[in-house]
């Protein structure tokens, strides 16, 4: 039986390959005949693509899914689909606690939205969270932006930070191969987009898993040889990548950022602890010091580079000096952004046992005070755009003023000014900073003037 309201609803919580997933999983939908609209209680199939990343992330979903329960039981017409991480972290535990869900599908199930969807229609409560190979997509997505674009260009994670599900969630690395993703970006030229962002949960771990290596005996594909390989398609003219792994970031890539000029100038690279001890704990794999001296090599190519990281406090057993080593850290590089968290316990994961857990007021004291620095630096940071021309990608109009419109400066800085979006929405314009704030500028537009 399908749907007699042929709408659909999709809310995602979660990283950008959550919300890279739930384009395609829209994408799908809309092939098979679904409308989407913006008000879940008038959708017939609704889709959750969950994050499980922390407690709080995982706890939204079920507040969520009470009222469409509910609401199934009032009016019967009703899909509800739950996908993404705690799909694939609770599976049919899921089914235990909210038995209305009609399918529970894991991140690697994507692609196959409509090929469930048809056993749902048979009649069937449907699980799907075992491992597969990710078939290469041929699902239109229905993307957010008409001018940026997300590229999946590794599924998986093949790491073991202790504290982390991802590699339970998201399964072993998949990558994708070079001709594929070119042909991707091909398309996306086609459809008018101008810039994309390649993805990965640890981007560098790019091509391990394809055949092939070189006479020197490294892997034949690595994000930086894709990097040379996609850099010329016409009409794309911003690439950026996420999320970079410290252990495996190399020179070689920062040079290629460097030499390649359509590769912007701005490098997420999650640090998570400024102390040693924690770091081995985590299982990172790496020093602060050595997460230095990446720094220090990415500003010595490129002395403007962004820089942005995430970071965790109150990992089991920090203590008040390590804690200390994260502030410094924080302090000594000068973050453009940072995306801080409390450490946060998770199933299946070896922090999670450990006995030394933190209490949450030592763990919100600490959020708090790093979260402080962060701003002061951010701050700090921005002063350096007051009275500059930044080139601004124009992606939208300003939500809180539309006689303005919102792009994003090479370095990934928001920057509004004031404009006509019909006439600037995906074009890259001179903007003279004019006003700075900790994470975002405004600027006025340079009119150019016309030989
Ligand atoms: N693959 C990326 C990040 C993936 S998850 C990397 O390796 O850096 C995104 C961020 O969530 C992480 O960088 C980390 O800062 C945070 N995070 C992950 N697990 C967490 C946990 N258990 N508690 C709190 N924050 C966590
Ligand atoms: Fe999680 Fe670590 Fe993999 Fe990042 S690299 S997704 S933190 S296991
Ligand atoms: Fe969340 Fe899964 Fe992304 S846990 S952060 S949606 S990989």
């Amino acid at each position: 039986m399908t749907n007699s309201n042929r709408r659909y609803n999709i809310t995602t919580f979660g990283c950008q390959m959550n919300k890279a997933d739930s384009e395609r999983m829209a994408g799908i939908l809309e092939t098979m005949g679904y409308d989407f609209t913006e008000d879940p209680n008038e959708a017939s199939i609704i889709v959750y693509n969950t994050c499980s990343i922390r407690d709080n992330a995982e706890q939204k979903v079920y507040s969520y899914l009470g009222k469409q329960a509910k609401r199934k039981h009032k009016e019967g017409d009703l899909t509800l689909v739950v996908a993404g991480c705690v799909a694939q972290q609770e599976g049919e535990q899921l089914l235990r606690r909210v038995p209305e869900i009609d399918l529970i599908m894991g991140p690697q199930h994507a692609n196959r939205l409509d090929s469930l969807l048809d056993q749902v229609f048979a009649g069937n409560q449907i699980v799907a969270t075992e491992p597969v190979h990710i078939f290469e997509d041929i699902t239109k997505p229905r993307r957010e932006s008409s001018v940026s674009a997300w590229v999946n260009i590794i599924y998986g994670c093949n790491e073991r930070c202790s504290y982390c599900v991802v590699p339970n969630t998201r399964g072993v690395e998949q990558s994708r191969t070079p001709e594929a993703i070119k042909a991707e970006i091909e398309e996306l030229a086609r459809q008018g987009y101008k810039e994309i962002t390649l993805l990965g949960q640890n981007i560098d771990a790019y091509g391990r898993d394809l055949p092939g290596t070189t006479e020197t005996g490294r892997h034949k594909h690595t994000l930086t040889d894709l990097l040379y390989f996609i850099h010329d398609v016409e009409g794309i003219e911003r690439i950026r990548f996420a999320t970079s792994h410290p252990r495996y970031f190399t020179e070689r890539l920062i040079k290629a950022c460097h030499e390649l000029p359509k590769v912007c100038e701005h490098f997420h690279i999650p640090f998570q602890s400024g102390d040693n001890e924690v770091l081995k704990a985590m299982k990172r794999g790496y020093t602060h010091e050595r997460y230095r001296d990446i720094i220090n090599k990415i500003r010595g190519y490129m002395p403007h580079a962004a820089i942005s990281a995430d970071a965790i406090v109150g990992f089991p057993g920090e203590t008040e000096e390590q804690f200390e080593n994260t502030l410094r850290l924080v302090e000594d590089i000068g973050f453009d952004q940072l995306n801080t968290a409390a450490y946060s316990p998770r199933p299946q994961t070896p922090a999670a046992e450990w006995e030394n857990q933190l209490s949450e007021e030592v763990k919100g004291d600490r959020l708090a005070r790093l979260n402080h620095l962060v701003s002061v630096k951010a701050a700090e940071r921005s002063q350096r755009y007051l009275g500059k021309i930044e080139q601004v990608l124009v992606e939208d109009v300003n939500p809180k003023d539309a006689t303005q419109v919102v792009g994003r400066t090479d370095g990934n800085r928001l920057t509004f000014f004031a404009g006509d979006i019909n006439q600037l929405k995906g074009k890259i314009v001179p903007v003279k900073i004019t006003q700075v704030r900790a994470f975002s500028l405004t600027g006025e537009a340079l009119t150019l003037v016309e030989a």
